[in-house]
């Protein structure tokens, strides 16, 4: 199918805005941590960010490779979020939004894609689709640490380590201010993937 008539065109666009939307609400919400003194979140979300823009770079190389290089102002119509940031509500908001991208929005490019020809964007689509899931792993889980105020509490003894100085401690629950360096409990750094695979 000739590219600049199909719906691929179209949904690459709205990957781009989508993708460039989630990578600056992610960087808002990094801000707001560091000023919260949540470094390790902070981070989290700075990582989140850098994923969205590497997506948004994908489908935008692919509107320029199949569009001869440039592609003069594509229209989308398509719904995007504007709420009032803060960690304990965009955390939740943010999980759901991943959720709905790796179930429903990106599958269902992807079956567009393939459908059309464009066999090379539906694979990227899948693969954007896997770690968009990945992300909504990650940000639920911070979402209901961060709402029971269990950031840093465990049922059992948990290893903690400072993103600082790499102090080192198991216990229950991380230390206020690190005994070696004394930064800020937001320092410490959860092993979000070990615990997340520890929960199943
Ligand atoms: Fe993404
Ligand atoms: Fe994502």
């Amino acid at each position: 199918m000739n590219f600049n008539e199909s719906t691929t065109k179209t949904n690459l666009a709205r990957a781009f805005a989508a993708e460039c939307q989630a990578g600056a609400r992610y960087q808002f919400m990094s801000k707001m941590a560091l000023q919260d003194q949540q470094k390790f979140l902070s981070d989290t979300m700075k990582t989140l960010a850098k994923n969205e823009m590497a997506h948004a770079k994908v489908v935008y190389d692919y509107i320029l490779k199949y569009n001869g290089g440039s592609a003069k102002n594509i229209a989308i119509e398509a719904g995007y979020p504007f709420d009032e940031p803060a960690l304990e509500t965009s955390l939740k908001e943010e999980s759901l939004i991943e959720l709905s991208e790796a179930e429903n929005i990106y599958p269902s490019f992807a079956r567009i894609a393939k459908d059309e020809g464009f066999v090379d964007i539906a694979r990227s689509f899948t693969e954007i689709a896997q770690i968009e899931s990945t992300h909504h792993q990650i940000l639920k889980y911070l979402a209901d640490l961060y709402e029971t105020k269990k950031m840093y509490k465990r049922d059992k003894p948990t290893e903690w380590k400072c993103s600082n100085c790499g102090h080192v401690e198991i216990k229950k629950e991380g230390w206020k201010t690190c005994p070696l360096c004394s930064m800020p409990q937001g320092y410490i750094i959860i092993d979000i993937e070990k615990e997340l695979s520890n929960k199943i």
